[in-house]
């Protein structure tokens, strides 16, 4: 087994992960995640045993039955990015094989379940994470940055609007969109409110609206083209959420509508104002507005500005090997899930309901990267790889590469990683910049802080680490 590197010279064991949910965003955490030198995925499953095959094929995983993936001992963490309804059961029986594990959003369907996986991995020591960890990206770290150094004063107010019209469009399998763990607040909700509590702290409490356009949604594409999904959930909400700060946000989350022209998410403060990027995505631009002066745009701090998903679980990871806390974890996505149900209840009941959960701000990125350690001490030599077999993408990362030069990752292709969009959006396809996590210890031990620098040597050099899994 070899060792990653990190800014500081410590070098960490990666993590070998298992993936179960081999459908669309699978693609987006194989091609982001071979930038991060902790993460090591070494297997899939998938109760589609087609797509698990297809998707060993494409990356040159290993497939395996779910069950057998969960009960094999080389395997440190579960990535689950299964269908809302499973996230929940595949991070209970994650946990119940002794593994840490990371899922996407949203959590869970309901609050009740997602509090089932935080007692289960309480009770054996074990992590939790959940995306989104796009607020780990320039964008949102930008903007955190900004809030913190005051530079609009006392933050009052917010919006938050993500209006479209659903995805049956261009996504084959539709129907967990509208099903319970669905609709546009469970779906796409989980990006703005994660990013309001990065930003500004947690929810005190929330009140909305929903209705419903259709009763049925028609697939778009794949084989079950033309045949339609029921929709049980809510499809448009329009709501009030108070921050434990005083901040009020206007929330309008929709699959209802099919243009818009509202901007997606600002924050505005006693002394200016903050035109944030889509929380869907890693990049910019942050625009910065002060007192009857026009927007200008600010420059972007630390974080990827591309598809980097699995930035979040690369963190779970460093802090496994570290000790440090991670910043996508159960507690907060717990909260946001929360949140979530929340505002569904208050649709309901026609009431206002209080949050009572209060997790703390996930710790911002280091500003800048740590220095590289000079000469090639840190990083060993490492055999030529001895699979010839992989796929082209593959055997081109697995050249070998002098330690330390630091070059431009491949051009990312398909999938970008990122929710699918209401028209005018950019699925933008850049470079994977060079990224540092800082593992910022809780009550800011700074003795205990551990800090990864990746880049695309490492990527190389990560790729052929590869062996077979016992
Ligand atoms: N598609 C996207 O653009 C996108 C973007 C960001 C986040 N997400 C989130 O990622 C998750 C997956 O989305 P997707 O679009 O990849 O869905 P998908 O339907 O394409 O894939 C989900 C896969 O999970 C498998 N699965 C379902 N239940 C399972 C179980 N119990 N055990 C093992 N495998 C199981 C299915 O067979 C399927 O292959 C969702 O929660 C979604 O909100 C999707």
């Amino acid at each position: 087994m070899g060792t990653a590197r990190t800014g500081h010279g410590p070098r960490v064991e990666p993590v070998r992960i298992g993936l179960i949910g081999c459908g669309k965003i699978s693609a987006a955490y194989l091609q982001a995640a071979p930038s991060y030198p902790v993460l090591d995925i070494v297997a899939c499953a998938d109760i589609d045993r087609p797509a698990a095959a297809r998707v060993a094929a494409e990356s040159g995983l290993q497939a395996m039955d779910v069950d057998a993936l969960l009960a094999c001992g080389d395997i440190e963490a579960i990535l689950n990015l299964t269908v809302p309804a499973a996230h929940a059961p595949v991070n209970l029986a994650a946990l119940q094989a002794g593994k840490h594990v990371y899922c996407e959003k949203p959590f869970a369907v309901d609050p009740a379940a997602g509090a089932a996986v935080m007692a289960a991995a309480r009770e054996r020591g074990l992590r939790v994470g959940s995306a989104p960890d796009t607020f780990l990206g320039a964008g949102h770290q930008t903007v955190r940055a900004l809030v913190d150094a005051g530079r609009i004063g006392r933050v009052v107010a917010a919006t938050a609007i993500w209006l479209g019209h659903g995805h049956e469009g261009w996504h084959p399998s539709p129907a967990f969109y509208y099903a319970p763990g669905g609709g546009p607040h469970f779906d796409m909700a989980p990006y703005y409110l994660t990013a309001l509590v990065h930003a500004l702290g947690p929810v005190r409490a929330v009140t909305a609206m929903a209705g419903r356009a259709f009763d049925t949604r028609t697939v778009g594409s794949g084989p079950d083209a033309g045949t339609t999904v029921p929709v049980q959930v809510s499809t448009h909400l329009s709501g009030a959420i108070e921050l434990v700060s005083g901040c009020i946000v206007t929330i309008a989350l929709s699959y209802d509508v099919w243009r818009h022209s509202n901007p997606r998410f600002e924050l505005h403060g006693t002394a200016g104002s903050i035109s944030a990027p889509d929380p869907n995505g890693f990049g910019g631009p942050v625009r910065v507005a002060d007192p009857g002066a026009e927007w200008t745009e600010a420059p972007l701090g630390a974080g990827p500005t591309r598809n980097a998903r699995s930035i979040g679980l690369a963190d779970l990871c460093i802090g496994l090997r570290t000790g440090a806390p991670h910043r996508c974890n159960g507690e907060l996505a717990q909260h946001v899930l929360e949140v979530m149900d929340a505002l569904d209840r208050s649709a309901e009941q026609r009431s206002q309901v209080t949050i009572d959960s209060r997790p703390e701000r996930p710790a911002p990125l280091p500003e800048r990267p740590a220095p590289l350690p000079e000469g090639p001490a840190s990083l060993p030599e490492r055999p030529a790889p001895a699979r010839t077999d992989w796929p082209e993408r593959l055997r081109e990362r697995s050249l070998p590469r002098r330690a330390h030069v630091v070059e431009p990752a491949p051009r990312l292709s398909g999938a970008a990683g990122e929710d699918p969009v209401v028209p005018g959006s950019q699925h933008e396809q850049e470079p994977l910049p060079q990224v540092l996590l800082g593992g910022r210890a809780a009550g800011g031990d700074a003795g205990k802080a551990a800090q990864l620098q990746t880049d695309v040597t490492d990527l190389k050099l990560h790729a052929r680490l590869r062996r077979p899994i016992h």
